[in-house]
């Protein structure tokens, strides 16, 4: 009995753990928080920074399990960001833009999340075809880095464009830009020009196609054939138990068999024959024996 409930414990621990990877195979065995990465990335370049020069674009290098993704950063005064804007990474920041709260000096932050971008962001129903970029500002009018303090723009002229290259888009499907807040939530617009974006403000931006018909149906399919493959393995292992039970149970039935006939034996001691070997001799053979 012990063995069999071993058994079924085991197979209840390999059908939990099954399940869980499953799960989280389906999640993405990570926790891409877009929140944590920003902050992550924020720390990053304000440790990176020595020194910075003002109006300098700055490389910021990250640990080696995020390659992939490239951040910048660049210092700038207000009074120049105003009369000359910026261009820098994917963004042209046109002259007439001021932070708010107002501010001495800034810092602007670019990401590009590259091949790291549909882990963190996702249009429901469409596919990236760019890779995520982002712009933040900051308040670094007491600080000799980036600082704390996030900053909006207030857009007087012209608005901010982003813009996209090496777009590869088969088929006759129309691109459209897409802006992501900073909990994930998007909004669709089109584009101004043939891949280039427009915002009034911060945020994160890509490119995306609709999806085909079906294409969105892969995960799903892995996921049909990893339970598939569950409910098969389980399968096996009931069948395998039963088995196992099976012989147990013969067994036990013969040990039990011969249990019995020793018993009657040593029981009946010395009123021989035991039933087993009355059961054994047939009375009226002698009968027919010639
Ligand atoms: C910063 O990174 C970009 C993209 O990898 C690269 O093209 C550029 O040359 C780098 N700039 C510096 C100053 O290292
Ligand atoms: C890289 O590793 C650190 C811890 O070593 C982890 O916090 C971080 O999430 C990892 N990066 C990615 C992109 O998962
Ligand atoms: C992105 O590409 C780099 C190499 O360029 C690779 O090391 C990294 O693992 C890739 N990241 C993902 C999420 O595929
Ligand atoms: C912005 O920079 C790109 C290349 O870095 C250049 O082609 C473009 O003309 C610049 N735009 C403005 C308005 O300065
Ligand atoms: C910078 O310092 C001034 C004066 O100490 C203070 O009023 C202001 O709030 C500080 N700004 C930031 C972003 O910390
Ligand atoms: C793109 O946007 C800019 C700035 O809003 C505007 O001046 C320009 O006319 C737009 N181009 C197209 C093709 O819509």
């Amino acid at each position: 009995m012990g063995l069999i409930s071993n058994n079924i414990r085991y197979i209840i621990w390999v059908v939990i753990f099954a399940a869980f990877s499953l799960s989280s195979f389906a999640r993405g065995s990570n926790d891409y928080s877009i929140e944590s990465l920003n902050a992550f990335i924020h720390d990053q370049a304000d440790k990176a920074l020595v020194k910075p020069r003002t109006g300098t674009l700055y490389n910021i290098s990250l640990p080696a399990n995020f390659s992939g993704m490239e951040v910048s950063v660049v210092r700038i005064r207000s009074g120049k960001f105003w009369d000359k804007g910026a261009n820098f990474s994917f963004f042209h920041i046109p002259p007439g833009i001021r932070p708010i709260p107002s501010a001495k000096r800034l810092s602007i932050l670019y990401q590009n999340l590259g091949n790291w971008s549909s882990y963190y962001y996702n249009v429901p129903g469409y596919r990236l075809v760019a890779p995520v970029v982002g712009l933040t500002a900051y308040d670094s009018s007491n600080s000799s880095t980036i600082g704390n303090r996030r900053v909006d723009f207030s857009i007087m002229g012209d608005p901010i464009s982003v813009h996209f290259f090496n777009i590869v888009i088969q088929d006759h499907v129309t691109p459209k830009c897409v802006e992501f807040g900073a909990d994930g939530s998007f909004e669709l617009q089109d584009m101004n020009e043939t891949y280039v974006c427009i915002t009034h403000g911060e945020g994160h931006f890509s490119v995306v196609v609709l999806k085909k018909q079906g294409e969105g149906n892969m995960k799903l399919w892995a996921l049909g054939f990893g339970f598939v493959g569950l409910v098969s393995v389980v399968l096996v292992m009931v069948a395998i138990v039963r088995l196992l039970r099976r012989k147990k149970m013969r067994k036990m039935e013969k040990q039990s068999e011969r249990g019995v006939a020793f018993d009657t034996f040593w029981i009946g001691g010395s009123k021989m024959p035991s039933a087993s070997m009355v059961r054994t001799q047939p009375a009226l053979e002698n009968r027919y024996v010639p």
